[in-house]
């Protein structure tokens, strides 16, 4: 028996903040779509969820420059999106919306039962004030110096410029994004997770995964496991949220943690989904009986949230409960990125196809299947406009397109638009495609998410099926051999069924339009919901003397002109000439003086050489080494933003240049009593400076 009975997909909720676009398709949404679509030709149970993700500062923000209010904001942006997957054939059994009462009422039900159970820990911390807005400051609504890079622009959570993670209070000079006023620090109580309590089970729940995970997904979850899980504050101040359910005072003003709320969607939709059917309880079927299986389909950025984050929230709520356990995600299949002609997408800096803009000029399957030919499977990967063009006027229009309308044109000129004759087992397996083969191929392929593979097994049987009918000349052959040309046509016919099934999953419309030319009825889902198993279908020929088809064909692709692509390239150009000027001026900017000082302002820094006497990396600051230095008779602590470019070990013994009376600085718990100097290079490496000389330790530098 296998080990599930029916499949519950989910795919990442894309924030209502802005429209999707094509690295989110190519990462989440096609992927996920091809694996249900592929499953229900298989005939088996799978239901595919997702929805906005609604809530979340950046929102807020947009609100507030726009004028208009947050619910406006995610009106425009879920619509917009939903209207672009549609017409992007992804099949969403529900597209729900985290604003919706019933998701409110999910998310607060599993806080309220966490809260029930004493797991939660409240706790005081001093976060920024604006006391002209009157409201607490989240870490996006704070702007400042980034304490490692000195860029004016870092933002209170990250340093864009270096990379950075950072907490608002290390920012140096940080001002509100409200009013630009200088905030002041106040003490407000949160609810946290302790997400350390749940270490052990989660080390547990990695390993058992661990070789069926990608190893980007195993990798990137260890590497959390490994420093330590800590306790995760899941409130925040905010009025734009789901409210923390509770009529205590120190809920006021409190709402939950976005992502908190947004994996709680993926329940909370299910439910949805269940009442739209007409039976509300259906939903637990699919995240209840351990029978069914939970995927997860997300781009690499949010590996964590749905590896340690989400299977805790389930393990909490699990704790002390014999019945209406959650199953944990069986797989989590995350893609790494595709960029666009090289470059990464950025939504920030407006270097984006959008999906809805795309498929206003191009269809959608043309879309599809260039991108599930480079789909980030285990690598990041490039979309580019000549690709595009290249692969739907050379495999889609020549090898597919072509084969299928000069089946169905040659039947209906000659044939009478009919199936000539039966075509035997024997036969079908006689064409050089093997074909168990092949549909064991296809199956581990969309089981095992390797959707490039799973793509060219089906483009491969269009090639095989090209190469039959233009060898047999069925066209020369009817002259002296009409049987073997109807031969020659029953076969190829049966071919073209063979692959309406193989590419439905990328090739959705275009299937059904081979479908419809060969006379079924109705479009493929109407077949499966039928009941049939059409998968299965591909082993033997289906179509028998006889049957009708439909008396004309159609152009399955027209041909993409290089004036069609042309303003495209165009546009690109363009976003290129000004991510250029963008970088020049950067650097042009770097050139310029800082305000004269006087002689005796420059003899107030009192730089000192050092020598490097230990050096260790700092627990979840990526950038930052700590640096034992000796300076003369003292020993100091210095953190420096560099462990990107030096390893601990090349760091000892050398001699470095140390601002000696800097105020100490404490960044992550540790304290910095001084700067090492650096200078950074072209592609952005940088360089320690190394003063050289013979007892020099300790020396002032002048
Ligand atoms: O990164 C994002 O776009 C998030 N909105 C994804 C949320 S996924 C899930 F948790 F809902
Ligand atoms: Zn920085």
């Amino acid at each position: 028996m296998p080990k599930f009975t029916r499949t519950l997909v989910t795919t990442a909720l894309p924030y209502a903040n802005g429209p999707v676009h094509l690295g989110h398709l190519a990462g989440v949404y096609l992927p996920a779509d091809l694996y249900v679509r592929y499953k229900r030709l298989k005939g088996e149970d799978v239901i595919h969820i997702g929805g906005s993700d609604e809530h979340g500062v950046p929102i807020t923000l947009t609100a507030e420059k726009e004028g208009i209010s947050p619910q406006d904001v995610v009106d425009r942006y879920h619509r917009m999106n939903l209207d672009a997957f549609q017409k992007c054939s992804i099949s969403f059994d529900y597209y729900g919306r985290t604003s919706l009462p019933l998701h409110h009422k999910t998310a607060q039900e599993f806080f309220l039962d966490i809260e029930g159970k004493g797991i939660f820990t409240k706790k005081t911390e001093k976060l920024f004030f604006d006391r002209k807005a009157d409201r607490f400051l989240s870490d996006r609504y704070v702007t400042g110096t980034c304490p490692i890079c000195n860029n004016a622009e870092a933002n209170g959570d990250q340093c864009e410029q270096c990379g950075t993670h950072l907490s608002p209070l290390e920012l140096i000079n940080p001002k509100s994004k409200l009013s630009d006023a200088t905030p002041e620090l106040r003490e407000t109580m949160h609810w946290y997770f302790p997400l350390g309590r749940f270490q052990e089970a989660l080390e547990k729940y990695v390993t058992l995964h661990e070789d069926d995970w990608r190893p980007n997904v195993v990798n990137y979850s260890r590497t959390w496991l490994k420093q330590g899980l800590n306790d995760r504050a899941i409130t925040r101040d905010l009025s734009w949220g789901i409210p923390v359910p509770l009529d205590t005072p120190d809920a006021v003003g409190k709402v939950l943690y976005v992502w908190f709320d947004a994996v709680l969607g993926y329940i909370s939709f299910t439910k949805a989904w269940a009442e739209e059917q007409g039976s509300s309880e259906r939903w637990k079927e699919y995240w209840q009986d351990p029978q069914s299986r939970l995927v997860h389909f997300i781009g690499k950025d949010n590996v964590v949230f749905h590896t340690l984050m989400f299977p805790s929230i389930l393990m909490a709520w699990n704790e002390g409960r014999e019945t209406e356990r959650f199953n944990l995600a069986d797989n989590v299949p995350a893609s790494e990125f595709m960029n666009f002609e090289g470059r990464k997408f950025s939504k920030s800096r407006n270097y984006a196809v959008y999906l809805g803009e795309f498929l206003e000029k191009f269809p959608a399957d043309t879309l599809r299947y260039s991108i599930a030919v480079n789909y980030p499977e285990n690598k990041d990967t490039d979309f580019s406009w000549q690709d595009f063009q290249n692969r739907t006027n050379g495999e889609l229009a020549d090898t597919l397109g072509n084969f299928i309308k000069r089946s169905v044109d040659f039947t209906n000129s000659r044939f009478d638009g009919e199936v000539p004759c039966d075509c035997t087992p024997q036969e079908w397996n006689s064409l050089g495609i093997n074909w168990p083969e092949a549909l064991e191929q296809l199956d581990l392929a969309f089981e095992q998410f390797h959707f490039r593979d799973a793509v060219s097994v089906g483009m491969d049987i269009a090639r095989a099926a090209n190469r039959f009918l233009t060898s047999s000349e069925p066209w020369k052959v009817i002259k002296t051999d009409r049987e073997a040309a109807a031969k020659a046509m029953a076969l190829s016919l049966n071919l073209c069924h063979a692959l309406s099934i193989a590419l439905s999953p990328v090739l959705p419309e275009t299937c059904n339009k081979i479908s419809a030319m060969l006379g079924f009825e109705g479009t493929i889902e109407d077949r499966i919901a039928a009941g049939s198993s059409l998968f299965d279908q591909l082993l033997l020929p289906q179509l028998k003397a006889g049957h009708k088809i439909r008396a004309n064909s159609e152009i399955l692709f027209t041909k993409i002109e290089d004036s069609d692509i042309a303003p495209e390239l165009k546009k690109i150009e363009a976003l290129l000439a000004e991510a250029e000027k963008r970088e020049a001026g950067a650097a042009v900017q770097r050139m310029e003086f800082k305000p004269v000082i006087s002689f005796d302002d420059f003899g107030k820094v009192d730089l000192r050489v050092a020598r490097v006497l230990s050096a260790e990396k700092v627990k979840k600051a990526g950038k930052l080494l700590k640096l034992q230095v000796e300076v003369g008779s003292e020993t100091r602590q210095v953190l420096a933003g560099i462990a990107k470019h030096y390893t601990p070990e090349e760091m000892v013994g050398k001699n470095v240049v140390l601002v000696a009376n800097l105020a100490p600085r404490t960044i992550r718990d540790e304290v910095s009593e001084g700067m090492i100097l650096a200078v950074e290079g072209a592609d952005g490496k940088l360089f320690v400076l190394e003063p050289e000389g013979s007892e020099i330790n300790g020396q002032p530098i002048q």
